[in-house]
């Protein structure tokens, strides 16, 4: 250990030697460098006659300059012992020195300094622990913020994919018959309206839009000779059209996606009707999922609305009527219901479209409704129908 010490008192060479025995070695300043010199030692012994303004000032600016341990030896004087304590020296032993004092004092602050050092060690050792888990922590965070973005990025890029492929799927539809393609797009905007108007979830909202749109994915496998057939089927074509629902739902079942299971299940049902007499399997009420019950009153209001090659087409007023009327024989009286609150946006996704076609100029003409010409002015029944 090295200790600065500055001596008003020449005679103390004894104490030099005394110091060394213990390990300590002496750094001897004046009062010029006393306040240069602090970086080189580990403690600070002043060994002084009295305490003048000018030491109280240096030994003031000492402890503001350094942690170092600071001991002084001094005549006693209670002032001064007071004045000591205000400077913050660590120490204070009377003159004359008696050795054993110096050096019981001189050793318990070496064991002081050491047990700081050994603390502040321990302290500083927590603190790059800690510091370390702040960044390994920080590391996490952001390795977690960076899945985050990978997993949102594979969301979308799913969710991309679906789109995609329920397009490829409309396109086969398209392909078909583009009047089907139109059709069961207005039927997934028709079946979302009215699922929003009964306070359905918005995710079943969505869902609805997308999966009604392949309520009739399974024509797909109907001959078109039956499909397109002008005039009645014959009760044995009819059976073969009936079909159309459960090959729609072989092909869409067993699926992951939500939008695919939903639409299998709309693609089954669909043609159910509330008092039971529908097909394929004749459910009655609410046997038959409300996804179908739905997606019935929007399939059968767009197929009555729309040309087809085998019937005649009815004008929007005359088939919201006929929705109405079979409201709690064919439909849900609640769909019915749902329907009727939402019918002005329904009738303006038909003018729109009418619009874009050129066929009308403002929105009330296509109500009037009408035939083309040679077609079948007759209509289906209701529990025979082909859409
Ligand atoms: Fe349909
Ligand atoms: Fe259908």
């Amino acid at each position: 250990m090295r200790l600065l010490f500055y001596t008003e008192d020449s005679s103390v060479a004894w104490l030099e030697d005394m110091l060394s025995k213990i390990g300590v070695e002496i750094v001897q300043c004046n009062e010029r460098n006393i306040n240069k010199r602090l970086n080189e030692v580990e403690g600070i012994f002043l060994e002084l006659n009295g305490l003048t303004d000018r030491l109280t000032k240096e030994i003031k600016e000492m402890r503001s300059n350094t942690n170092r341990f600071i001991l002084v030896a001094i005549p006693y004087n209670e002032e001064w012992l007071e004045i000591l304590a205000d400077l913050g020296v660590d120490d204070v032993i009377f003159k004359p020195i008696n050795p054993c004092e110096l050096i019981g004092v001189i050793e318990h602050m070496i064991l002081v300094r050491r047990f700081h050092e050994a603390k502040m060690c321990r302290m500083m050792k927590q603190i790059s622990i800690v510091r370390l888990q702040q960044r390994e922590i920080a590391r996490y965070m952001k390795e977690e913020e960076n899945l985050v973005c990978e997993l949102e990025t594979l969301r979308k890029e799913k969710e991309v994919l679906a789109q995609e492929l329920l397009a490829v799927v409309s396109k086969v539809i398209e392909l078909k018959d583009y009047e089907i393609h139109t059709h069961t797009q207005r039927v997934g905007r028709i079946s979302a309206l009215i699922a929003e108007k009964m306070g359905s979830s918005q995710v079943f909202v969505e869902l609805l839009e997308k999966a009604a749109p392949l309520h009739d994915m399974g024509k797909v496998f109907v001959p078109e000779a039956i499909l397109l057939k002008r005039g009645k089927l014959t009760d044995e074509e009819f059976e073969i059209m009936k079909l159309h629902t459960i090959f729609g739902y072989e092909l869409l079942k067993g699926s992951r996606s939500p939008v695919l299971s939903l639409a299998a299940e709309v693609s089954l049902y669909h043609h159910e009707r509330w008092n039971g007499k529908g097909y394929p399997h004749g459910l009655k009420g609410d046997e038959i999922p409300l996804s179908a019950q739905i997606v019935a009153v929007a399939d059968s209001l767009d197929a009555m609305v729309s040309h087809r090659p085998y019937k005649a087409k009815k004008s929007f007023d005359e088939a919201a009527e006929e929705i109405r009327n079979l409201s709690g024989i064919s439909y849900s009286p609640d769909v019915v219901e749902a329907f009727t609150g939402v019918i002005d946006e329904i009738r303006e996704l038909y003018d729109w479209e009418l619009k874009r076609d050129g066929i009308i100029s403002n929105s009330n003409h296509h109500r009037k409704g009408g035939t083309r010409r040679g077609e079948n002015k007759g209509h289906e029944s209701h529990r025979r129908t082909r859409w």
